[in-house]
Protein backbone atom coordinates (compact mmCIF):
# COMPACT_ATOMS: atom_id res chain seq x y z
CA UNK A 1 0.00 0.00 0.00
CA UNK A 2 1.32 3.44 -0.69
CA UNK A 3 2.62 5.52 2.09
CA UNK A 4 0.70 8.87 1.43
CA UNK A 5 3.28 11.65 3.05
CA UNK A 6 2.72 14.32 1.10
CA UNK A 7 -0.72 15.46 -0.42
CA UNK A 8 -1.33 18.90 -2.14
CA UNK A 9 -4.61 20.22 -3.22
CA UNK A 10 -6.15 22.70 -6.13
CA UNK A 11 -9.08 24.47 -4.68
CA UNK A 12 -11.28 25.09 -7.41
CA UNK A 13 -14.49 25.71 -8.65
CA UNK A 14 -15.71 28.19 -5.60
CA UNK A 15 -16.86 30.74 -8.03
CA UNK A 16 -18.81 28.14 -10.01
CA UNK A 17 -20.32 26.80 -7.61
CA UNK A 18 -21.87 30.47 -6.09
CA UNK A 19 -23.23 30.86 -10.03
CA UNK A 20 -24.76 27.88 -9.85
CA UNK A 21 -26.62 28.18 -6.27
CA UNK A 22 -27.78 32.01 -7.69
CA UNK A 23 -25.48 33.48 -5.58
CA UNK A 24 -22.08 35.83 -6.06
CA UNK A 25 -18.72 34.73 -6.39
CA UNK A 26 -17.46 35.76 -2.92
CA UNK A 27 -20.27 33.26 -1.70
CA UNK A 28 -17.91 30.36 -2.80
CA UNK A 29 -14.89 31.22 -1.13
CA UNK A 30 -16.51 31.84 2.10
CA UNK A 31 -18.23 27.84 1.89
CA UNK A 32 -14.75 26.90 0.49
CA UNK A 33 -12.83 27.96 3.47
CA UNK A 34 -15.54 26.02 5.53
CA UNK A 35 -14.66 23.05 3.45
CA UNK A 36 -10.88 23.62 4.58
CA UNK A 37 -11.39 23.41 7.47
CA UNK A 38 -13.53 19.72 6.75
CA UNK A 39 -10.02 18.45 4.68
CA UNK A 40 -7.56 19.74 7.25
CA UNK A 41 -9.32 17.80 10.35
CA UNK A 42 -9.40 14.33 8.04
CA UNK A 43 -5.90 14.83 7.34
CA UNK A 44 -5.14 15.37 10.77
CA UNK A 45 -7.40 12.29 11.79
CA UNK A 46 -5.75 9.99 9.41
CA UNK A 47 -2.37 11.16 10.36
CA UNK A 48 -1.16 12.62 6.89
CA UNK A 49 2.02 14.48 7.75
CA UNK A 50 2.14 17.14 5.05
CA UNK A 51 -1.31 19.30 3.48
CA UNK A 52 -0.59 21.80 0.91
CA UNK A 53 -3.97 24.02 -0.37
CA UNK A 54 -3.54 26.16 -3.46
CA UNK A 55 -5.35 28.73 -1.88
CA UNK A 56 -3.95 32.22 -3.80
CA UNK A 57 -1.92 32.04 -7.01
CA UNK A 58 0.39 34.29 -8.34
CA UNK A 59 -1.64 35.04 -11.12
CA UNK A 60 -4.59 35.61 -9.09
CA UNK A 61 -4.04 38.99 -8.39
CA UNK A 62 -5.67 39.92 -12.12
CA UNK A 63 -8.62 39.30 -10.27
CA UNK A 64 -11.13 41.99 -9.40
CA UNK A 65 -9.77 44.25 -6.95
CA UNK A 66 -13.08 43.41 -4.71
CA UNK A 67 -12.68 39.81 -5.20
CA UNK A 68 -9.15 39.93 -3.97
CA UNK A 69 -9.85 41.77 -0.96
CA UNK A 70 -12.84 39.24 0.00
CA UNK A 71 -10.15 36.77 -0.51
CA UNK A 72 -7.66 38.40 1.87
CA UNK A 73 -9.97 39.37 4.48
CA UNK A 74 -11.73 35.73 4.60
CA UNK A 75 -8.01 34.37 4.97
CA UNK A 76 -7.45 36.61 7.56
CA UNK A 77 -10.57 35.95 9.73
CA UNK A 78 -9.77 32.46 8.95
CA UNK A 79 -6.15 32.63 10.41
CA UNK A 80 -7.47 34.32 13.63
CA UNK A 81 -10.52 31.93 13.92
CA UNK A 82 -8.88 28.59 13.70
CA UNK A 83 -5.99 29.72 16.18
CA UNK A 84 -7.70 27.40 18.96
CA UNK A 85 -8.61 24.34 16.86
CA UNK A 86 -4.97 24.77 15.09
CA UNK A 87 -3.55 24.11 18.82
CA UNK A 88 -5.84 21.52 20.11
CA UNK A 89 -5.20 19.24 17.24
CA UNK A 90 -1.78 19.23 16.60
CA UNK A 91 -1.79 21.66 13.13
CA UNK A 92 1.93 23.10 12.21
CA UNK A 93 0.81 26.39 10.24
CA UNK A 94 3.11 27.13 7.43
CA UNK A 95 3.03 29.00 4.10
CA UNK A 96 4.85 28.66 0.50
CA UNK A 97 4.96 31.61 -2.28
CA UNK A 98 6.03 35.11 -1.30
CA UNK A 99 4.31 36.72 0.98
CA UNK A 100 5.82 40.29 0.53
CA UNK A 101 3.22 41.95 -1.40
CA UNK A 102 0.38 41.29 1.27
CA UNK A 103 -0.82 44.04 3.56
CA UNK A 104 1.22 44.34 7.51
CA UNK A 105 -2.22 43.16 8.78
CA UNK A 106 -2.42 40.18 6.99
CA UNK A 107 1.41 39.48 7.35
CA UNK A 108 1.00 39.94 11.35
CA UNK A 109 -1.48 37.18 11.33
CA UNK A 110 0.34 34.77 9.55
CA UNK A 111 3.34 35.50 11.35
CA UNK A 112 1.46 34.83 14.94
CA UNK A 113 -0.49 31.69 13.36
CA UNK A 114 2.81 30.31 12.52
CA UNK A 115 4.63 30.83 16.40
CA UNK A 116 1.28 30.08 17.78
CA UNK A 117 1.50 26.40 16.15
CA UNK A 118 5.44 26.03 16.22
CA UNK A 119 5.88 22.94 18.01
CA UNK A 120 3.04 21.31 17.42
CA UNK A 121 3.49 17.83 15.95
CA UNK A 122 -0.01 16.22 14.05
CA UNK A 123 0.36 17.74 10.05
CA UNK A 124 1.94 20.60 8.45
CA UNK A 125 -1.03 22.71 6.68
CA UNK A 126 0.90 24.39 4.21
CA UNK A 127 -0.91 27.36 2.77
CA UNK A 128 0.19 28.26 -1.03
CA UNK A 129 -0.53 32.25 -1.07
CA UNK A 130 0.83 34.46 -3.62
CA UNK A 131 2.18 30.86 -5.27
CA UNK A 132 3.77 30.13 -8.42
CA UNK A 133 6.23 27.65 -8.85
CA UNK A 134 8.10 28.85 -11.77
CA UNK A 135 8.48 31.69 -9.11
CA UNK A 136 9.60 29.24 -6.21
CA UNK A 137 12.01 27.44 -8.45
CA UNK A 138 13.16 30.91 -9.93
CA UNK A 139 14.03 31.80 -6.05
CA UNK A 140 15.68 28.44 -5.34
CA UNK A 141 17.32 28.73 -7.95
CA UNK A 142 18.95 32.56 -7.02
CA UNK A 143 19.15 31.30 -3.29
CA UNK A 144 21.32 28.71 -4.58
CA UNK A 145 23.19 30.46 -6.16
CA UNK A 146 23.69 33.15 -3.82
CA UNK A 147 25.19 30.46 -1.28
CA UNK A 148 27.41 29.90 -3.48
CA UNK A 149 26.58 26.25 -4.47
CA UNK A 150 26.33 24.30 -7.57
CA UNK A 151 22.88 24.13 -8.97
CA UNK A 152 22.15 20.51 -9.15
CA UNK A 153 18.68 19.12 -8.39
CA UNK A 154 19.30 18.48 -4.72
CA UNK A 155 20.65 22.32 -4.03
CA UNK A 156 17.76 23.46 -5.98
CA UNK A 157 15.20 21.27 -4.07
CA UNK A 158 16.68 22.06 -0.85
CA UNK A 159 15.96 25.86 -1.52
CA UNK A 160 12.87 25.32 -2.36
CA UNK A 161 9.50 26.60 -0.17
CA UNK A 162 8.65 23.29 0.40
CA UNK A 163 11.98 22.30 1.25
CA UNK A 164 10.77 20.13 4.67
CA UNK A 165 8.13 18.36 3.32
CA UNK A 166 9.42 16.64 0.24
CA UNK A 167 7.89 15.74 -2.93
CA UNK A 168 4.05 15.21 -3.39
CA UNK A 169 2.48 11.58 -3.15
CA UNK A 170 -0.86 13.02 -4.37
CA UNK A 171 -2.42 15.91 -5.86
CA UNK A 172 -6.06 16.48 -6.58
CA UNK A 173 -7.69 19.22 -8.55
CA UNK A 174 -11.54 19.93 -7.64
CA UNK A 175 -13.44 21.86 -10.56
CA UNK A 176 -13.16 19.51 -13.11
CA UNK A 177 -10.39 21.65 -15.00
CA UNK A 178 -7.32 19.14 -15.91
CA UNK A 179 -4.13 21.32 -15.41
CA UNK A 180 -1.59 22.10 -12.68
CA UNK A 181 -1.70 26.05 -12.84
CA UNK A 182 2.04 26.73 -11.72
CA UNK A 183 1.28 24.62 -8.36
CA UNK A 184 3.89 22.54 -7.49
CA UNK A 185 6.08 21.68 -10.43
CA UNK A 186 8.75 20.58 -9.10
CA UNK A 187 7.62 18.87 -6.24
CA UNK A 188 4.96 17.04 -8.53
CA UNK A 189 6.78 15.85 -10.82
CA UNK A 190 6.05 11.75 -9.96
CA UNK A 191 2.92 13.04 -7.78
CA UNK A 192 -0.43 10.66 -8.60
CA UNK A 193 -2.93 13.50 -10.53
CA UNK A 194 -6.82 13.31 -9.71
CA UNK A 195 -8.97 15.07 -10.92
CA UNK A 196 -12.24 15.00 -9.77
CA UNK A 197 -15.89 17.39 -11.42
CA UNK A 198 -16.64 18.05 -7.70
CA UNK A 199 -16.99 22.21 -7.11
CA UNK A 200 -14.43 22.61 -3.98
CA UNK A 201 -17.41 23.93 -1.84
CA UNK A 202 -19.08 20.34 -2.41
CA UNK A 203 -15.86 18.06 -1.81
CA UNK A 204 -15.95 15.72 1.39
CA UNK A 205 -13.87 13.91 3.47
CA UNK A 206 -15.82 11.16 2.03
CA UNK A 207 -14.60 11.84 -1.42
CA UNK A 208 -11.33 12.23 -0.83
CA UNK A 209 -10.80 9.25 1.94
CA UNK A 210 -11.96 7.32 -1.66
CA UNK A 211 -9.44 9.32 -3.85
CA UNK A 212 -6.92 7.58 -1.17
CA UNK A 213 -8.10 4.49 -1.26
CA UNK A 214 -7.61 4.23 -4.69
CA UNK A 215 -3.98 5.88 -4.19
CA UNK A 216 -2.56 3.79 -2.00
CA UNK A 217 -3.54 0.84 -4.53
CA UNK A 218 -1.57 2.33 -7.38
CA UNK A 219 1.49 0.93 -8.61
CA UNK A 220 4.19 4.16 -8.53
CA UNK A 221 6.88 3.27 -10.61
CA UNK A 222 9.02 6.35 -10.86
CA UNK A 223 10.27 5.88 -14.05
CA UNK A 224 11.50 2.12 -13.05
CA UNK A 225 9.13 -1.01 -13.15
C1 LIG B 1 -10.51 28.81 -7.10
O1 LIG B 1 -11.89 28.84 -7.36
C2 LIG B 1 -10.28 29.19 -5.73
C3 LIG B 1 -9.50 30.23 -5.33
C4 LIG B 1 -8.72 31.08 -6.25
C5 LIG B 1 -9.39 30.58 -3.92
C6 LIG B 1 -9.37 29.43 -2.97
C7 LIG B 1 -9.90 29.90 -1.68
C8 LIG B 1 -10.64 29.17 -0.83
C9 LIG B 1 -10.90 27.74 -1.00
C10 LIG B 1 -11.25 29.77 0.38
C11 LIG B 1 -10.33 30.50 1.27
C12 LIG B 1 -9.26 29.66 1.81
C13 LIG B 1 -8.80 29.77 3.06
C14 LIG B 1 -7.66 28.96 3.47
C15 LIG B 1 -9.44 30.64 4.04
P1 LIG B 1 -12.42 29.83 -8.47
O2 LIG B 1 -12.90 31.05 -7.81
O3 LIG B 1 -11.39 30.04 -9.53
O4 LIG B 1 -13.64 29.01 -9.03
P2 LIG B 1 -14.19 29.01 -10.52
O5 LIG B 1 -13.17 28.28 -11.36
O6 LIG B 1 -15.47 28.25 -10.40
O7 LIG B 1 -14.37 30.44 -10.93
Amino acid sequence: MNKLNHLAIIMDGNGRWAKSKGLIRTNGHKVGANVVEDITSYCCQKGIANLTLYAFSTENWKRPKSEVDFLMNLLEKFLIEKRENFVKNGIKFHTIGDLEPFNNSLKNEISNLKNLTANCDKLNLILAINYGARDEITRAVNNALQSGENISEKSISSHLDTSEFGDVDLLIRTGGEQRLSNFLLWQASYAELYFTPTLWPEFTSKELDEIISSYQKTHRKFGGL
